[in-house]
């Protein structure tokens, strides 16, 4: 029941129109018992700063931020943890002890989504990251920072491979080449991940490397989330690979978003089940 009691959190981007985020955080908040609502704003980039102020204004607990937002956002929070700001990116905003902190929680809700499905020794991976944008930022940071032995950036602009793997070289072995040229790498490969747009639905039948590359002792991993099954998935397991989907990232970003603002921990497999459901 919404009481006068009842606190608001919500996601700011342009558009949110398609966003599953209200469905699915609104079902967490009401199994965890808390008084909260979270509402999905179409905020233009003209507007973010009178949305953010009127945010702040009515004591928001906090929100998420979402395309185009994350980079701009930050201007007007007051501080930034370690994450965001290796990242260059914040996906949450937290009110906390009188500051506005911005947050990334995609990169720490990816390796949780990784260590919870996969039976997996990080320290032991060797990995082919396709793709050097904001996505790759956050996954590359969470990985280089886990630990694990080798991260090659493959991106179709190699001086944006370049740069991510030079900035993952403080924690981790890296190496950055043209997608187009990245057999070598993959084939050596235990874990594949693509954090590129290539294959998201309507263009299902993309694939953002050549099947052939991919082979039976690896994990093939892919951000994409719609469809679930994308091609590279579907290439990845006829070569007898195991299968990592998008599913489990989105809901660990949003469970650390709902502990940050909460300090509570989230139902996951609730929020697994809402997002398949709607
Ligand atoms: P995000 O925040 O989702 O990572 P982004 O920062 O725009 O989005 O990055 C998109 C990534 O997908 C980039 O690595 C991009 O490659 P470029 O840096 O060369 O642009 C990659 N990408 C997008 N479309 C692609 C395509 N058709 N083939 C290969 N890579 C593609």
């Amino acid at each position: 029941m919404i009481t006068s009691q009842t606190g608001a959190l919500g996601l700011l981007g342009h558009p949110v129109g398609h966003s599953k985020s209200p469905e699915m955080m609104n079902a967490a908040l009401k199994a965890m018992d808390m008084p909260y609502i979270y509402l999905a704003y179409d905020v233009s980039p003209a507007e973010l700063k009178q949305a953010v102020e009127g945010m702040k204004a009515l004591k928001f607990r906090g929100w998420n931020v979402t395309i185009p937002h994350k980079v701009a956002i930050t201007r007007y929070l007051d501080e930034l943890d370690d994450s965001a700001k290796e990242i260059g990116a914040v996906n949450t905003v937290v009110y906390h002890q009188g500051k506005w902190v911005g947050h990334n929680t995609d990169g720490a809700g990816y390796l949780r989504s990784l260590t919870e499905e996969m039976s997996i020794d990080l320290s032991e991976q060797r990995i082919v990251l396709l793709g050097a944008g904001g996505a790759a930022r956050a996954v590359g940071y969470a990985l280089a920072t886990a630990g694990v032995k080798k991260i090659t950036i493959a991106n179709r602009t190699v001086e944006k491979a370049e740069q991510l793997a030079e900035h993952l070289s403080r924690w981790t072995r890296t190496a950055a080449v043209p997608i187009t040229d990245c057999k070598e790498a993959v084939e050596g490969a235990t874990l594949v991940v693509n954090t590129t747009s290539v294959g998201m639905y309507p263009r299902t039948e993309e694939i953002p490397i050549p099947a052939d590359w991919l082979h039976r002792e690896q994990i093939v991993s892919d951000l994409v989330y719609r469809p679930r099954q994308t091609a590279l998935l579907t290439a990845g397991k006829k070569k007898g690979a195991q299968i990592h989907t998008g599913l489990g990232m989105l809901v660990h970003q949003a469970a650390i978003a709902l502990e940050l603002w909460l300090g509570k921990p989230a139902p996951i497999s609730l929020m697994k089940q809402v997002l398949e459901t709607t």
